[in-house]
């Protein structure tokens, strides 16, 4: 069997994968701008799908609403899955629950500890922000491919930066980079590949740390508030607002109140 190796590499990633997936390629760099732009330029270019783009370090890695995502070398797990979907264009909304849900049952198989979720996109743990995850969609001609990108703090410190109160880490030592890359993806292929049987949406609900909870978020560039009722059969997020009306939301940021 191959050695596990560190830096990042992709023997070391197929050696924590094993035999769990179908045939994936994968590309590792040591530096790059962002695993997601990556696997744009690399479809563009006619390159392998499915891939995984793994990075030790981004220099421009890509967060939702045009936000940057803090990522230095070596301590978080910074990658991207490029896919065909098999149907049709998975919603991203559905995508990236999906996601959600194969990063907290990784980081519960290596670490013992569960994660909330934080509608769409973010898995909190003590309270602080540990995962961040961007779907994106690219269109070639009339084929349409998906890139789920997923950054996981291992170990950042985030002590005099503007994310101090907002980011931490899982704490955890000797989970490396590879191990984590691994865990998510043998979590995460077999829900992107059967995007008809949606039973993770089960975990998504239970670990969300918003339903029940009074919201506030923007529609139609207008501020609204109410009560996250549930989440439906997509991912969207359904919120009860004052005039008894149910909202759904497919997309943006939500804040949750205290109450
Ligand atoms: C967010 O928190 O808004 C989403 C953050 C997503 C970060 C990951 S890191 C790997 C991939 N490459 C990027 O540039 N972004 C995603």
């Amino acid at each position: 069997m191959q050695k596990a190796t560190f830096p990042l590499s992709e023997g070391s990633i197929r050696h924590f994968l094993g035999d769990r997936v179908p045939p994936l390629d994968i590309r590792t760099f040591d530096l790059i701008d962002s695993t997601n732009t990556e696997a744009k330029r690399m479809v563009r270019e006619g390159g392998p799908v499915p891939l995984l783009i793994a990075a030790a370090e981004q220099s421009s890695g890509r967060g939702r609403m045009g936000r940057s995502f803090y990522s230095p070398g070596e301590t978080g797990a910074y990658f991207s899955i490029l896919y065909r979907p098999s149907v049709q264009i998975d919603s991203a909304v559905t995508v990236t629950c999906a996601a959600s849900v194969a990063v907290l049952r990784a980081i519960r198989v290596l670490t013992g500890r569960t994660c909330g979720i934080k509608w769409v996109n973010d898995l909190y743990l003590d309270g602080r922000k540990v995962c961040g995850i961007l779907t994106e969609g690219i269109s070639i001609g009339s084929d349409a491919y998906v890139i789920v990108g997923i950054g996981i703090n291992l170990s950042t410190s985030f002590e005099n930066t503007e994310l101090a109160s907002l980011a931490g880490s899982l704490g955890v030592g000797g989970i490396t980079p590879a191990q984590m890359i691994a865990e998510v993806t043998a979590e995460l292929l077999p829900l992107l590949n059967s995007p008809e049987d949606r039973s993770w949406l089960a975990d998504y609900r239970r670990y969300s740390n918003v339903l029940g909870c009074r919201i506030s978020f923007f529609e139609k560039g207008t501020a609204r508030e109410g009560i996250a009722e549930m989440i439906d059969g997509d991912g969207a997020l359904c919120v009860r607002v004052e005039s008894g009306e149910l909202i759904r939301l497919f997309s943006g940021e939500i804040s949750v109140k205290m109450q």
